[in-house]
């Protein structure tokens, strides 16, 4: 199917939510590149911008993402959400809980969240990704004028996969046993993606937003390395801060348990010990 079939197949289930402005394109760079300079040039809260593939898809911390033509949800969403910089951690927790939801809804697959925003599932020898989440913001000097989020989905994989990807991924199709409808998969997300935003304007609803991720939250419980710019943690992660920070507390050498809130980092799970 063209991308401007598959975008016309999204957009009825779209109808009075935010995601007005739904474009989906055969090839680009990076879909947060293009809605990065979308944003500075004043694009609305709510664009959507998909490829069918990118040549220079990109990751967390300076990574690239890869992933072979047609095969994924390459999606990258401008939102102008009501929050300081250091809150922005909650409007990409609400994209990574509505592909949670929306993998549960259309393909049956239970995903769980590695903290801060990768999508993972259980098996074939270990934990595997089967989506990844990058934000990226544009400040107005102190205040947040918009955050580009965007998501990299696994979904329909070819049989052969280049190897760094078959040894630490997955896709939706291979855990559900049968081809996933990319559309449905999308709209799901969306539609979901506009319930979990409109918690982000009161406390009460970004607390309840931050309670949901944490229940999600794979990583809490574990064991876990934290690789921070300058040092590295190793603890037990215990929670998710109001804020969408994770709570790791540190054992020093003398016992005293050290409570550390991370607001930006990697995280290895640990495996526990024998
Ligand atoms: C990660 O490293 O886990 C985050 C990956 C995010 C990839 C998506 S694909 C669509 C959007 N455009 C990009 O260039 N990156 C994100």
């Amino acid at each position: 199917m063209q991308p401007d079939e598959l975008a016309d197949r999204v957009r009825p289930a779209l109808t009075g939510t935010r995601f007005g402005d739904l474009r989906w394109v055969d090839r680009t760079g990076s879909t947060n590149a293009d809605l990065l300079v979308a944003a500075q040039a004043g694009a609305p809260e709510g664009t959507v911008l998909l490829a069918e593939e990118q040549t220079a898809g990109r990751g967390r911390l300076g990574r690239t993402w890869s992933a072979p033509p047609g095969s994924s949800l390459l999606c990258s969403i401008l939102l102008r959400p009501p929050l300081a910089p250091a809150d922005a951690h909650l409007a990409t927790a609400a994209v990574a809980l509505a592909a949670r939801h929306a993998l549960a809804e259309v393909a049956d697959v239970a995903a769980g969240l590695k903290w801060p925003n990768d999508l993972v599932v259980e098996g074939d020898g270990g934990t595997r990704k089967l989506a990844g989440v990058l934000a990226q913001a544009v400040l107005d000097g102190d205040r947040l004028d918009a955050l580009v989020v965007g998501i990299g989905v696994n979904v329909n994989w070819p049989a052969r996969l280049p190897d760094e990807l078959a040894e630490i991924a997955t896709a939706a199709d291979r855990v559900a046993g049968h081809e996933v409808d990319r559309t449905a998969l999308l709209g799901a997300l969306l539609v979901r993606l506009d319930a979990e935003l409109a918690d982000l304007a009161t406390g009460e609803g970004r607390a309840a937003l931050a309670g949901r991720y944490g229940a999600a939250c794979v990583t809490v419980g574990q064991d876990v390395r934290v690789e921070l710019t300058d040092e590295h943690l190793v603890g037990r992660a215990v929670g998710v801060s109001p804020s969408g920070h994770l709570v790791v507390e540190v054992t020093g050498d003398d016992g005293d348990v050290d409570r550390r809130e991370v607001a930006v980092g990697d995280v290895v799970h640990l495996r526990p010990h024998p």
